[in-house]
């Protein structure tokens, strides 16, 4: 009789098993499917980028246990307030005190260097600070490095002696990008449920302070800049000028009219690409549209940018950015996209102007759209780019669908006026052609617990350059 049960048991156990793990392929089909067409559809480009340029910001973050820092300077919790610019420690208090109680993330310029530099060494005594590779140019260039080791890769931006170390060697940092100190920007994280005096944090999430003199005033754009004439890169890779947000507006505009001065000098056959990143200041975000974004080869930027830069300067769907709830709507995407292209291109027009590509990426999606005489292989550069995100969010070395999942809507369409489509998941990457231009949009498999966040949106746009080949300027 117990013989008799237990071999019931047993069989009932190997039964459910089997039915349980049936079920776990079944969930991740979809994601199965989707992994196995890109593996057979993305190709690297026949012609690769082979020397880039990057720059021109790039730092330590520095991720420390925020209340226990504040216990370390010996502050204690008292009021809470908002300061937008943080002068002492107890501006430090009362605005860190504030976010924490709301629990939501937030960031604050430091404005004293030798009081930022004592925190900062406090900082570094805690049992287990964490330095990191920080800003988006040294981002940039650590994925291309990871990945592209035969690449050569120059970073001008400022490295100090830490990030030395964090760099890949294969990385070079030529003398002007050296400074004697690094610039910190220090990550004061919380758990949910924390508590700092009254307070009790509803969320995880952290609170950031700098005092970044270089990445914030640029100071490093004329030598990235000449820095060109010596090396002859085959790509330039741009970022940081949201930095300059916390500037008056005169050094902004002044700086941008450097940059749009300096971009004009360079030469045709190398392509520029620019990577924005998130920007509150509308008339910032205008004048950045005005004098630079025709000036550049190629825009990398997500679903905020894209809808901030449509609305500050007149674009389609120019209220657009008020409203996005969850996912983007890809026919409003798409209609921006190609307006962009279309106003800071080249044309008949606008002779002069360089803009060929549009690299656009959110959570879910990601579009790419080119000109075809100047770019080519971009399926494989908008699937690339998207095969990296859930890869890099689930800190993982290659695709693994019980990690990731689709979310992707139903419905959709292409463009405004396009007839309602679904997805085919045996076929991802989506093309069409619109206006001359030419697009592709692949959905994103989101990683489910997602372990690396930042450098997301950098990482999608390196590996998106580097699976694509430039075949020639329409100006040259
Ligand atoms: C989906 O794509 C595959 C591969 O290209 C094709 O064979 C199949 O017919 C498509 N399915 C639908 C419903 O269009």
């Amino acid at each position: 009789m117990i013989v008799k049960s237990l071999f019931v048991l047993i069989i009932s156990i190997v039964i459910g098993y089997v039915l349980y793990k049936k079920q776990l392929v079944n969930d991740n089909e979809i994601e199965q499917e989707i992994i196995a067409s890109w593996s057979e559809s993305i190709v690297l480009p026949k012609k690769q980028f082979r020397k880039l340029l990057v720059g021109i910001n790039s730092n330590v973050d520095l991720i420390v246990p925020g209340v226990e820092l504040l216990l370390k300077l010996n502050i204690t919790p008292g009021n809470d307030f908002n300061h937008d610019q943080l002068y002492t420690l107890d501006h430090l208090q009362e605005t860190f005190s504030h976010f924490f109680r709301k629990g939501s993330a937030a960031e604050r310029a430091f404005m004293d260097d030798k009081l930022f530099r004592k925190i900062v060494s406090e900082a570094e005594k805690l049992s287990n600070p964490k330095f990191y590779i920080g800003g988006n140019a040294a981002l940039i260039g650590n994925k291309i490095a990871q990945v592209f080791p035969e690449v050569e890769l120059h970073l001008v931006g400022p490295v100090g002696p830490k990030l030395q170390e964090l760099l890949p060697s294969s990385i070079t940092v030529p003398k002007i990008s050296h400074i004697e100190k690094d610039e910190v920007h220090l990550i004061m994280e919380y758990q949910v449920e924390e508590v700092w005096g009254p307070h009790r944090a509803p969320v995880a999430t952290r609170f950031i302070t700098s005092y970044d003199e270089s990445n914030s005033k640029a100071t490093l754009i004329e030598a990235f800049f000449q820095y060109i004439q010596n090396y002859h890169p085959d790509l330039i890779i741009l970022s940081g000028l949201h930095l300059l947000e916390g500037q008056p507006s005169e050094f902004f505009s002044q700086k941008l009219s450097l940059i749009q001065a300096e971009l004009a000098k360079v030469p045709n056959a190398i392509p520029v690409h620019l990577e924005l990143a998130s920007m509150v200041n509308k008339k910032f975000v205008k004048e950045i549209a005005d004098n630079i974004v025709s000036k550049v080869s190629s825009l990398g930027l997500n679903e905020q940018e894209l809808t901030f830069l449509s609305h500050a300067a007149k674009g389609p769907h120019s209220e657009y950015f008020e409203t996005i709830q969850g996912q983007p709507e890809i026919h409003k995407i798409s209609d921006i996209i190609l307006w962009v292209l279309i106003t800071y291109g080249h044309s008949k027009e606008n002779p002069s102007y360089k803009l060929t590509r549009v690299h656009f990426h959110c959570l879910t999606y990601h579009i790419i759209g080119i000109h075809p005489s100047a770019w080519s292989n971009n399926p494989s550069a908008v699937g690339a780019g998207t095969r990296v995100a859930g890869i890099q969010a689930c800190d993982v070395e290659s695709p693994d669908p019980d990690l990731v999942t689709l979310k992707f809507p139903e419905k959709f369409k292409l463009f405004s006026g396009d007839k309602e489509r679904s997805l085919n998941e045996s076929k991802p990457i989506i093309t069409w052609k619109k206006e001359g231009f030419h697009f592709a949009l692949s959905p994103v498999l989101v990683c489910k617990q997602p372990l690396k966040t930042v450098g997301l949106g950098d990482s999608i746009s390196a590996t998106g350059l580097m699976f694509s080949e430039f075949v020639s300027n329409v100006n040259s």
